[in-house]
């Protein structure tokens, strides 16, 4: 068996590959990256030191490099991971995310059926439903809930996953699509929420808690999301969705707390700024049809997710000062300043 998994130096897709390299001893694992300032190769040091395992530096929108690369490697799956996933900067700048999320699906697609493929996985998110009130604790999307995006991000999100289908209908691509919820654990961005507190926190700088810090998030560990697509190109249907989330909801008030306790850091370091515009208020995924027809659980409860992964921040120093050191200042900078 031989996968390829686009986007596998970022945060989702290198927990991942580690995933694959572990259980399926056997497999090939192809990873293809184009190493935006979210994709990084020190995330893959190990990975690199197995001979299943091979990066292939490369942009999904491509088209004659990814048809190459299809054409020489022969894959059998492909999990398309790669995408630019981040809320706030697709509010900064649009453009990238459409052609990203949307284009390069069509690509890969495209040379899934230049050179056929068992399956086509789309990695996409529970944010193309839109967001969920507040006082409707009762409610949670399923599979079938309209798609009624609020970012340009989740826009992008929910063009591909209709193309996707399309070309399922259309063409026959054997797809399938999971839409996950927030994910957390190791080599997660520092751009997002929780490794955002906890490097912010470590160092005693301010926490920038977006409007009342009452936004509800479904948070997931992200070995968890690898666990359920792993079941899902081996044992899911072609042409269906399958939800994936915990039940682990919790306000970003709550999650910032949490750390700060993990941490022992004092809560006067919370600091309220200008909400997101567009911000969506409570996601919540109700995982029953992949429970009930492939039999996925999830391990890991937020409470113990949480200490794990503040846990691999304060042994993994050096991974995310790295990234603090680079662009990133200017990005923060640019985002947090007069907020
Ligand atoms: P990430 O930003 O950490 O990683 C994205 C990776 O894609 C990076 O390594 C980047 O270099 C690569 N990439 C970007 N543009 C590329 C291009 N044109 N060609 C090749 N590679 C490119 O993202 P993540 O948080 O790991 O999310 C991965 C996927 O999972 C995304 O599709 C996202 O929509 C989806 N998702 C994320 C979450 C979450 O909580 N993070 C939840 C549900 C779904
Ligand atoms: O639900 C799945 C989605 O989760 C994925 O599709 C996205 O790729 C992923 O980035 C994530 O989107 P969110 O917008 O929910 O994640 P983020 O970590 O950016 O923000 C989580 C919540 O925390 C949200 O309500 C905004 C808030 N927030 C975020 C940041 C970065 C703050 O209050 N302060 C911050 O500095």
């Amino acid at each position: 068996m031989k996968i390829l998994v686009t986007g596998g130096a970022g945060f989702i897709g290198s927990n991942f590959v580690y995933y694959l390299l572990k259980k399926y001893p056997e497999y090939k694992v192809v990873c293809l990256d184009m190493l935006t300032y979210a994709g990084n190769l020190e995330t893959l040091e190990d990975a690199l030191k197995n001979e299943n395992f091979t990066f292939v530096k490369g942009d999904i929108t491509d088209r004659d490099f990814v048809f190459d690369l299809f054409s020489s490697e022969g894959f059998d799956v492909i999990v398309n991971f790669a995408a630019e996933s981040h809320v706030d900067r697709s509010i900064e700048d649009p453009g990238v995310f459409l052609k990203t999320n949307i284009l390069g699906t069509q690509v890969l697609m495209d040379a899934s059926r230049e050179y056929p493929v068992k399956r086509f996985h789309q990695v996409s998110t529970d944010e193309v439903y839109g967001d969920l009130p507040l006082d409707r604790p009762e409610l949670f999307f399923v599979e079938d809930t309209p798609l009624h995006t609020s970012s340009p991000y989740s826009a992008s999100k929910a063009s591909a996953d209709l193309l996707v289908l399309s070309y399922f209908r259309t063409f026959k691509l054997p797809v399938t699509i999971s839409r996950c919820s927030n994910n957390y654990g190791p080599y997660h961005f520092p751009e997002k929420l929780i490794p955002l507190m906890i490097s912010r926190a470590l160092k005693d700088e301010s926490l920038p808690v977006y409007g009342k810090g009452e936004n509800v998030r479904d948070w997931l560990y992200v070995e968890d999301h690898c666990s359920a697509i792993d079941l899902i190109i081996h044992k899911g249907r072609v042409g269906e969705v399958y939800n994936i989330g915990g039940h682990n909801e919790r306000t970003n008030l709550q999650v910032v707390k949490t750390i700060l306790a993990e941490l022992g850091k004092p809560e006067s370091l919370i600091h309220y700024v200008t909400d997101r515009p567009g911000h969506d208020m409570r996601y919540a995924i109700d995982p029953t049809k992949i429970k009930e027809e492939l039999g996925w659980e999830p391990e890991t409860k937020f409470d113990d997710g949480i200490k794990l992964t503040v846990k691999w921040y304060l042994e993994h120093k050096s991974w995310w000062e790295n990234i603090l050191n680079g662009e990133y200042q200017n990005y923060f900078d640019k985002m947090y300043q007069d907020r």
